[in-house]
Formats: structure tokens, C-alpha cells, sequence
């Protein structure tokens, strides 16, 4: 049994309570389909999935995203039983709907990162399309703030991160961290470095081949890392412009953070 502190049960009921389990349950089945599309497979008796816009407006997506969502709230009001109170669904999840269990965690697959054209995307975006999703809102962004927040997200989330900053000062709350700026200072230098892939979309092995080298010879950063700041940049980017930061948009960006990902790791392989 998982344990939870007072806290812990604080954050996740209070958000909870206010959100809108209709609204979110379908976007989050929607952005499912759009941003890691092999899990259609699962609901191919659910109509029109062939493009974002089909798959936002589809009402089979829009109810099942409810259905998930509302039955996601009996793990909220049973924090200290979740097992048990999934074991149904589990059983049917596997036994009948053989739905592979990576599909409950949100990562790019390393097969889809690794894809020898990886900037070439399904759901109807071409390459121009794409990068112009990646261009338009790397314009916008930040670099300062953003870098800033994700690398203090990382080092909160994620506290075995903490290890490879043991030089960056006090690290031992979530204020401290926020307020370090040393972690405000590195994170601006990592998101900048980003935006040389966003620079060179067609050749980001190429652009991290030195950092990758530093990343895994000299820091011994495991590249597992890489994928959870990558994800932790599509959280920020998703707070930062909400309503703009369309499926179709976090597809396109979830693809580039796979990629940048992989070409860092690139050393390790
Ligand atoms: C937080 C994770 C999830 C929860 C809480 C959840 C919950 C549910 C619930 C409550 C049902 C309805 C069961 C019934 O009608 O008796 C269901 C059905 C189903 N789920 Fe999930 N699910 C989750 C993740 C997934 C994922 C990741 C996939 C596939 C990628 C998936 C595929 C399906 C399918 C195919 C059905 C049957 C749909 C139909 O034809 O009605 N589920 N799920
Ligand atoms: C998108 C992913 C990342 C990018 C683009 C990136 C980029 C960079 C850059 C540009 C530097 C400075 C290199 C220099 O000074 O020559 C750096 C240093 C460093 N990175 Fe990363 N990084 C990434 C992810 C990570 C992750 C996930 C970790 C660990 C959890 C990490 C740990 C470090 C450490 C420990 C240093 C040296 C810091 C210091 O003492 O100055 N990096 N990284």
C-alpha cells in the first residue's frame, strides 16, 4: 500500500474537487488519441478518429474520456485501497482488452523517438505544418522563466534528480528550490541549449553529439532523465499557453522532446 502524507492527500482532493470531470475526461481521451495515435487501436468501433479535429468533436471519445475520468475519482476517494479498488478493471484491461499497461503512463515510446524521419507525423501534419507548431510557439516562450520552472520541477517531482546538483546549493524544499539561482541560472542555459533543436529540427543528433558526450561520460546522467524534463516542459508550456497549446500542437512537441531526448541519450547506446 502506497503511503500518502497529509499534504499529498491535500493537493490531490483539492485539485480534484475542482475540476470538471466531463470537460477534462475528454480531453484527456482526445489528447490520448492525437498525441500517441497506436492507441486507436483500442477504440476502432468509436467512429471518425482520423484527425484531431475528428477525434475532439467524436461524442463515443468525448462520453468513454467521462467514463475514465469518473471511475479515476474512485482511486481519489480511495487513496489508501487503490489496488483494490482497481482490480476489476485491471482484469479487464488485460484479460479482454489486452491494453498494454505502458499505455497507462504517458511516454514516448523510444521506437517512435528513434524513427529515422522522426519529424514526420501522422493525424494529417505534415512537416511544414509541424514545425511551424514548433516555431510559432518557440517564439514565445520564455526562456528564462520557463528553463527556470522546469528545472525546478524536475529537482521537485523527481528528488533523485537532486544528486547531480549536490553544488547547486539548498535544495531542501520546494521554496528553497524555486528560489535557488543557481537553478534558475542553469535552467535558462538547459532551455536555451533546447532551442538549438529547435533551430536544427532536421539534424538535433547531430546539434547534442558534445552534450550527449558530456551527459555520459563526464555527469553519468541516466537518460531516463532526459524524458522526464522533456515531459515536464510539455507541463509548463501546457500552464504557460493553455488554450494554444492545442493536441495537435503537443503532439508536434512531444515528438520534438522525444527526439531531443533520444539524441542526448545517443552517447549511452
Ligand atoms: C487511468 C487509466 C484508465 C482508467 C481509470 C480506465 C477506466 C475504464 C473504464 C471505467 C472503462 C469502462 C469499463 C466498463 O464499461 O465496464 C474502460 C473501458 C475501456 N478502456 Fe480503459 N481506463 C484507463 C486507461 C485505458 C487506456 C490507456 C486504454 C487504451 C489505450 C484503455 C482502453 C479501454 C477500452 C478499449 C475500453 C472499452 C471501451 C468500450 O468499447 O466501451 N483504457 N476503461
Ligand atoms: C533537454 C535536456 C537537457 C539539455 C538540453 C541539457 C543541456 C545542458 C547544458 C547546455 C549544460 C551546460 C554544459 C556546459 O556548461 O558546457 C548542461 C549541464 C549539466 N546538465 Fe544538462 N541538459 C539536459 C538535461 C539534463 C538532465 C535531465 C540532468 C540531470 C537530471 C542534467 C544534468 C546536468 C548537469 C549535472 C550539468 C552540469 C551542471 C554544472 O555543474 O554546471 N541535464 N546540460
Amino acid at each position: 500500500m502506497k503511503n500518502w502524507t497529509a499534504e499529498e492527500r491535500h493537493y490531490i482532493t483539492a485539485t480534484w474537487d475542482k475540476l470538471n470531470v466531463e470537460e477534462i475526461g475528454s480531453e484527456s481521451l482526445a489528447r490520448l488519441l492525437i498525441v500517441y495515435p497506436w492507441t486507436q487501436k483500442f477504440f476502432e468501433d468509436f467512429g471518425n478518429l482520423s484527425t484531431s479535429s475528428a477525434i475532439l468533436h467524436n461524442t463515443r471519445v468525448h462520453d468513454h474520456g467521462k467514463k475514465v475520468l469518473n471511475s479515476f475519482g474512485s482511486a481519489v476517494k480511495n487513496m489508501d485501497h487503490i489496488k483494490e479498488s482497481f482490480a476489476e478493471l485491471s482484469k479487464l484491461h488485460c484479460d479482454r482488452l489486452h491494453v498494454d499497461p505502458e499505455n497507462f503512463k504517458l511516454q514516448v515510446p523510444p521506437s517512435a523517438a528513434s524513427a529515422k524521419d522522426p519529424l514526420l507525423l501522422t493525424m494529417g501534419h505534415g512537416p511544414a505544418e509541424e514545425k511551424q507548431l514548433i516555431t510559432g510557439l518557440w517564439g514565445k516562450v520564455n526562456v528564462a522563466e520557463c528553463g527556470g520552472e522546469a528545472l525546478a520541477r524536475l529537482l521537485i517531482v523527481y528528488p533523485w534528480t537532486q544528486r547531480f546538483f549536490s553544488s547547486f546549493g539548498n535544495l531542501s524544499s520546494p521554496t528553497a528550490i524555486v528560489g535557488n539561482p543557481k537553478v534558475r541560472e542553469h535552467g535558462k542555459k538547459v532551455l536555451t541549449s533546447f532551442g538549438d533543436a529547435v533551430k536544427n529540427l532536421d539534424n538535433i543528433k547531430a546539434t547534442y553529439a558534445k552534450l550527449s558526450e558530456l551527459h555520459c561520460d563526464r555527469l553519468h546522467v541516466d537518460p531516463e532523465n532526459f524524458r522526464l524534463l522533456g515531459d515536464i516542459l510539455i507541463i509548463i508550456l501546457a500552464a504557460h499557453f493553455g488554450k494554444e497549446f492545442t493536441p495537435a500542437c503537443q503532439a508536434t512537441w512531444q515528438k520534438l522532446v522525444g527526439v531531443v531526448a533520444h539524441a542526448l541519450g545517443h552517447q549511452y547506446h
